[in-house]
């Protein structure tokens, strides 16, 4: 195995999208920031230094930092914010990972621009599980605002309203031709006809589930969140926020020109949302260059069921261990929610309240004088607690009517311990306080068995029985169906402080997380890792 060295030099520069001229954050003058190109089993060694003016962190999506959350990166959950002027340097290995990971800032608004994707190849001399491609393309989905993000998240988080959309999606760091003053920059990916490519598509976007299709072609599935899956061939896959997702495409029509197109899915607007295709070409070598691109044909925005049809071809390529003695069975009702406030510009969401959101109805505080892993570790006082609530499924119709007593998050930084090993069930329910939607939740420092998923309320009689234990996917972020349920398993066999959150921006700035202790096991395999000498303090 090899030791990878970087350096990421963060920094303000200067892009100019859609007419308009504007500063970003970026990582060495890259937007987005450099593909990390590793094979499993190999180190990383990432030197982080901070040259722009705002507090910064690194987080390396999926990478399961085995007894070394040091390395994780969530601002004030693993670590205190590289200052201005500061650096830290992030060391970690990839143990048992192959496919598409993704890293990206997890500092407020700023993981907007400052992302880039991981690419984890087989160890030197193990094949992939497919036909080895000719070309490998990685394809990162964001979203791209007119005016400063700092500005939309802030409005959002000020006075208590939804936030602004994004002015586009983009492919690559680029709306794409059919947007104003685009065309240029358009994302190309040239192939020869027969040519087999591997996308490694990553919904990086802040905000937005999305859906992604090339005119023409086939793919086929084999890869969700860096872990192989069984292989199955679509028209159009969903990403949620977090998500990646390796498809093979074979070049194999008429050479030419045709778009590869990405657009949101939004379960919970009630108005058609299509100002935001994005789109890159994919053209054939020889093929007359003028030739106007073909474009796919995209789900409607609202297309739920093109999105389970697909989430339920999504399986593991065999039998797997799942847990089946379940220790801690869990039940976290999540969603959006309001606070109550007086009226005033603080207080601008419906009928006078303030948006928040939350996990059983506690509506997640950061704390800001210690990492709560480094309170954990030193034993640092009235940082956090761990009394982060049961709540009973099917105590109330949480898809339906929920009772005003659910409408009234209460703000907290509350944790839950859990015992070096046991086997967790987590089922995740969304609600519907203000209405449902999907959320696309994020564990980190751990891949998850998604065994059951659904629509209306989880009933554990009749829902448990349909589990898939044989041959469920296995992922680090589950996009929970619009109005319904998911049922995740995990061993809880990585100790530290993880941060589990929804990937929508908003939300989580809105309180939509929680954290889980995994306590240290008995040998030293079992047992923290030391921290680093440089790691920041708050
Ligand atoms: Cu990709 Cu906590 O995030």
């Amino acid at each position: 195995a090899e030791t990878h060295y970087h350096q990421f030099n963060v920094q303000e520069i200067a892009e100019r999208r859609l007419c308009r001229n504007h500063r970003i954050v970026a990582v060495n003058g890259q937007f987005p920031g450099p593909t990390l190109e590793v094979r499993n089993g190999d180190s990383l060694v990432v030197k982080v230094t901070n040259s722009a003016p705002y507090n910064v962190t690194i987080h390396w999506h999926g990478v399961r930092q085995l007894r070394n959350p040091w390395a994780d990166g969530p601002e004030y959950v693993t670590q205190c914010p590289i200052r201005p002027g500061g650096s830290y340097t992030y060391r970690f290995t990839i143990t048992d990972q192959e496919g598409t990971l993704w890293w990206h800032a997890h500092s407020r608004w700023l993981r907007t621009t400052v992302y880039g994707a991981l690419v984890i190849r087989p160890k030197l001399g193990s094949p992939y599980p497919f036909p080895t491609p000719k070309i490998e393309f990685p394809v990162i989905l964001g979203e791209w605002w007119d005016r400063k993000v700092i500005s939309v998240l802030r409005q959002a988080l000020f006075t208590g309203a939804a936030p602004n959309i994004s002015d586009a999606i983009t492919i690559n760091g680029q709306p794409g031709d059919l947007f104003r003053c685009s065309s240029q920059g358009t994302t190309r990916l040239s192939v020869k006809k027969g040519d087999t490519v591997l996308l490694r598509v990553i919904n990086a976007a802040l905000n937005q589930q999305l859906f992604f299709s090339v005119a023409n072609h086939k793919l086929t599935v084999v890869a969700t969140d860096a872990v192989y899956t069984k292989q199955f061939t679509t028209n159009v896959i969903m990403l949620g926020p977090g998500q990646t997702t390796d498809v093979l495409l074979t070049a194999d029509q008429q050479p030419g020109r045709y778009y590869m197109a990405a657009r949101a899915y939004e379960s919970a607007r009630n108005a058609p949302f299509d100002n935001t295709t994005a789109t890159a070409i994919l053209e054939y070598k020889l093929s007359a260059t003028t030739s106007q691109p073909v474009l796919p044909q995209l789900p409607a925005y609202n297309d739920t069921n093109t999105v389970t049809a697909f989430s339920n071809q999504i399986k593991s390529p065999g039998k797997v261990i799942v847990p089946m003695k379940i220790d801690e069975n869990l039940f976290f009702a999540v969603g959006l929610g309001f606070f109550n406030c007086s009226p005033g510009p603080r207080c601008q969401g419906p009928n006078n309240t303030r948006f928040g959101a939350s996990m059983n109805n506690v509506s997640f505080v950061l704390p800001k004088r210690a990492s709560l892993l480094q309170a954990y570790t030193q034993n640092i006082p009235n940082i956090y607690t761990t009394d982060f609530p049961h709540v009973p499924p099917m105590q109330f119709d949480y898809t339906g009517n929920v009772p005003r007593g659910l409408w009234q998050p209460v703000k907290g930084t509350k944790l839950y311990n859990l015992k070096f090993g046991s086997n967790v069930q987590i089922v995740l329910q969304d609600t519907s306080i203000f209405s449902t939607e999907d959320h696309p939740v994020h564990l980190h420092g751990y891949h998850f068995y998604i065994v059951g998923q659904g629509f209306g309320n989880f009933n554990p009689a009749t829902n448990t029985a349909g589990f898939n234990l044989v041959d469920p996917p296995q992922r680090n972020t589950i996009d929970v169906p619009v109005g319904g349920w998911a049922a995740i398993r995990f061993v809880a066999d990585n100790p530290g402080v993880w941060f589990m959150h929804c990937h929508i921006d908003t939300h989580l700035a809105w309180g939509f997380a929680m954290a889980f202790i995994v306590e240290n096991g008995v040998g030293e395999s079992e047992t923290l890792l030391p921290p680093p000498f440089d790691l920041p303090q708050c």
